[in-house]
């Protein structure tokens, strides 16, 4: 053990922007201390900061205004699917990106309005489209030939849709989350784009107004997305396109990730340069829009030394599964308090080896009882927080100017129990 090296301390860059200290070195996120929050809410819980996710929704917002005369930021809602984030967004002036039934649900019920909300599925049911058509939706996204079988037939009038295309391009990342290659399971590769754009026109409840590519998550290379644009300018001018979303962030100390701003300078750059200043111009962020703003808190329950040391919270990949699906590296801490560092694994509670949230990493030496918090949890931790050895998923607690408030209350052990039939022993 050293004494606490600079690796050891809160890098508070990587936590939502109004994140400080107060006088005693306590953690407060969004004015509010972190430790006074898991009395309040208990451990594991995601905290977002309500100030921060708005000024960030404004930055992009603006971002893309001030460059390009008629935009609409879309929320991607399969980054952070509450309600009430969605609800906060819509406030800020962004639409929302909704696949299928169920997220278009929870944005209508954030207060989203319809006509913000593209609507997208690579596989959408018959449901999945009333639900868009009887919402009023902005664009439906068509991603293959059924889709437009299933509009045609249950449209009674002609919906605006947008045709998702996949560009034969190798995104830079995880292969998990790239989208617009020849093997995508999404949206019409660019060899057969033509024949289905003649399609579509041959179906009278179809009024196709543009073209959508989304080529990846987690992209930290800008050229990407040129190229992307490049890609739909090599077919026929449509007056609208949608850019998807996929702009990548900082994970720790470490990394290094393009700002909102330079995003949007090249994406609008691009767009005037290969298909003008007078499309309407569409981009769905998730992961850039919410993942710093949000935060995981932890209490530690038992450390064990031995060949690692393997410091056990009360969570794990029941509400992050970023680390064993695509690897990904966090900067966890322990908080409030100094104290020599230690290498250590921040573990989970689950029944499997892969239950990690950090491999490797230098903090203040762990005791039971202490609080740890993962930053930049606010994209897809929640999302896909799932029941694994029957685990609670965590509250979602908003936090701004020193006031808290519960968006989504933690899951109990009757919510599980209520949809379970207990068969064996019942008489009715
Ligand atoms: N638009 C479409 C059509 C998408 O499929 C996605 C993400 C987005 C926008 C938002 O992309 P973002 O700005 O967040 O990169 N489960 C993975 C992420 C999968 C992303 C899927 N599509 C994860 O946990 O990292």
């Amino acid at each position: 053990m050293t004494d606490t090296s600079s690796t050891a301390a809160v890098d508070l860059s990587l936590y939502p922007g109004g994140t400080s200290l107060d006088a005693d070195g306590r953690l407060l996120i969004g004015g509010c201390a972190v430790a006074d929050l898991a009395e309040t809410y208990g451990t594991p819980a995601y905290l977002v900061d309500e100030g921060a996710l708005r000024r960030t929704a404004r930055s992009y917002v603006d971002a893309f205004a001030s460059r390009h005369r008629n935009s609409l930021v879309l929320f991607a809602s399969k980054s952070f699917p509450s309600a009430s984030v969605i609800g906060v967004l819509a406030e800020e002036g962004c639409g929302v990106d909704a696949a299928a039934a169920g997220e278009l649900g929870l944005a209508l019920a954030g207060g989203a309005d319809a006509t913000r909300i593209v609507f997208h599925g690579n596989a959408k049911t018959d449901d999945d489209v009333r639900s868009a058509l009887a919402a009023g939706v902005r664009y439906v996204v068509v991603d293959n030939l059924d889709d437009v079988e299933r509009i045609g037939r249950l449209a009674r009038q002609p919906v605006p849709v947008l045709l998702r295309v996949s560009p034969s391009l190798d995104a830079k990342t995880h292969a998990a989350m790239m989208t617009g290659h020849d093997a995508s399971k999404f949206g019409i590769p660019s060899g057969q784009v033509d024949d289905v754009i003649r399609r579509i026109r041959r179906e009278p409840m179809l009024d196709l107004r543009g073209l959508h590519a989304h080529v990846g998550s987690q992209l930290l290379d800008l050229d990407q997305f040129e190229a992307a644009v490049r890609a739909l300018a090599a077919f026929e001018r449509f007056p609208v396109y949608d850019f998807g979303g996929g702009l990548g962030v900082r994970y720790t100390s470490a990394d290094d990730a393009p700002s909102i701003d330079d995003y949007a300078e090249r994406l609008v750059t691009a767009v005037h340069r290969h298909l003008g200043e007078d499309v309407e111009l569409l981009v769905e962020p998730g992961r850039s829009m919410v993942a710093r703003n949000g935060i995981t808190s932890y209490r530690v329950v038992t450390v064990k030394r031995g060949a690692r040391t393997h410091v056990a919270v009360d969570g794990g990949m029941g509400d992050n599964l970023e680390v064993s699906l695509y690897g990904q590296a966090f900067q966890p801490s322990v908080i409030d308090r100094s104290g020599p560092a230690e290498v250590v694994d921040l573990v989970g509670r689950h029944c499997e080896s892969g239950d990690e949230l950090a491999h490797d990493v230098e903090v203040v030496s762990p005791r039971v009882g202490d609080l740890v918090t993962v930053p930049v949890t606010g994209a897809y931790c929640y999302t896909m927080s799932n029941n694994y050895n029957a685990a609670l998923r965590p509250p979602v607690v908003f936090c701004r100017d020193g006031e808290s408030r519960l968006a989504v209350r933690r899951e109990t052990f009757d919510d599980l129990l209520r949809r379970e039939r207990l068969l064996p022993g019942t008489d009715d």
